[in-house]
């Protein structure tokens, strides 16, 4: 008999394709790592699981900060089609910990000791009710400024330690023809660069007071104020086409040249280095000026859904272990920018902005200077982090001045609550 193609048998072959897809020892993981730098990071991982026979199911959904990929991630739970392992940050892991769909970790957590290396500040994310049910890839941190040391030089700018002489600097680029801040007009990077803003008016008690205990003087006091002011500044020194833009672009923009400066977290880090440019000779790596001494941090994990086969618990516990073991650890962050999760691993295995940002993270953790990122779900759960975004990103655009930004802060946090 002779096998016809038609409609039928290519549904019928997808179908099967499908199915043969996702087979027992896969993980499907569900992330927004879609970059160039992050797909780099990212093959990493890929690489690790396949050498413990672990097969991989990409599932990408990009939009920096993840609000895409929680969004399909919700419909995919509720159309009870979980992916076995999903990237997530901060106070959405909890939520979904809270809702009964997260698996225990507690057996590979104890096995590899994560309760003695992974630090503190982190377990308070990856554990719910005093388990594990995340297991930490890597530690970010907002408060960076990325810059073309090229640019800088030929301009005679050295770096700025102050606002003020940053302020000047993306003054004196402007002046020069160039962009001084490269930015992607999109709420979550609005609400990136506000992190780091907010730490430079009132350091980490300030940041703590208005974005962790959400008090009323702190929110809407001069320091908010001045804060929403350094952000007119900022807004300034943008380039006429920043709106929707991606920040990955917004960082080629510092790379090419074309721009001096942008605020991101360290993931940029992972785009000059995909792009093979060196720290310090190329681009420099910085604390928003202000902000040095304090980190508001994020850190990546991997939460995992709930699966009924022992063969995909066993793949997702593989996953688990894999992605906390010291020599991930070091390929995976000297790839993606960000510095290790664990307590144990030597600086030396970094380039120059790693050991700046390990340096960072001890110091602002032996200082009370370690914040939660607001931007990036660590300061609070979703619906209070969005209603924040909303002004940000409305004041950012000139819906209001800085007077009434605080009052719209308070007002969207509270109808948010
Ligand atoms: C994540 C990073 C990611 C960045 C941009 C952040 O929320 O923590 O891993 O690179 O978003 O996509």
């Amino acid at each position: 008999m002779k096998i016809k193609i038609n409609k039928k048998t290519i549904l019928a072959s997808a179908l099967l394709m499908a199915t043969a897809a996702v087979q027992a020892e896969d993980v499907e993981v569900l992330h927004w790592w879609t970059s160039g730098g992050e797909a780099a990071a990212l093959s990493v991982l890929k690489k690790d699981l396949g050498n413990d026979g672990v097969g991989w199911v990409d599932m990408p959904v990009a939009g920096g900060g993840g609000g895409s990929a929680m969004t399909t991630l919700r419909a995919r739970v509720t159309s009870g089609n979980s992916p076995t392992a999903v990237q997530m940050l901060g106070y959405d892991i909890q939520d979904w910990a809270a809702e009964g769909e997260l698996a225990n970790l507690n057996d590979i957590a104890a096995a590899n000791n994560w309760d003695a290396v992974i630090p503190k500040a982190l377990q308070k994310f990856s554990k719910y009710d005093g388990n594990w049910i995340a297991a930490p890839v890597n530690m970010h941190s907002t408060n960076w400024v990325w810059a073309n040391k090229k640019v800088l030089d030929d301009l005679g700018l050295p770096q700025p330690h102050s606002w003020d002489d940053f302020v000047a600097a993306m003054q004196a680029a402007k002046d020069a023809g160039k962009i001084g801040l490269a930015h992607g007009g999109q709420p979550w990077q609005e609400a990136t660069m506000f992190d780091g803003v907010v730490l430079s008016v009132g350091g980490a008690d300030f940041y703590n007071k208005a974005f962790v205990e959400l008090d009323e003087d702190a929110l809407t006091g001069p320091q908010m104020v001045e804060a929403f002011k350094r952000m007119e500044t900022l807004r300034s020194f943008v380039d006429d086409n920043f709106s929707g833009r991606d920040w990955n672009l917004a960082s080629s923009m510092v790379i090419n040249g074309d721009a001096a400066f942008q605020i991101m977290g360290d993931w940029a880090k992972g785009e000059f280095i995909n792009a093979g440019k060196v720290p310090n000779e190329d681009f420099l790596c910085f604390r928003v000026p202000g902000s040095q001494g304090t980190m508001a941090f994020n850190a990546d994990q991997f939460a995992m859904f709930k699966v009924d086969s022992a063969s995909a618990q066993e793949a997702q516990g593989k996953m688990a272990a894999a992605i906390v073991a010291p020599t991930f650890q070091i390929a995976f962050n000297q790839v993606k920018g960000s510095v290790p999760s664990r307590t144990d691993i030597d600086p030396m295995q970094f380039d120059a902005c790693g050991q700046k940002g390990i340096a960072d993270l001890q110091y602002a953790n032996a200082t009370g200077g370690l914040v939660g990122s607001m931007a990036h779900g660590h300061a609070q759960p979703a619906a209070i982090k969005n209603a924040v975004f909303d002004v940000v990103t409305n004041h950012f655009n000139g819906e209001f001045g800085a007077e009434e930004a605080v009052e719209e802060l308070l007002n969207a946090i509270d109808a948010a609550k």
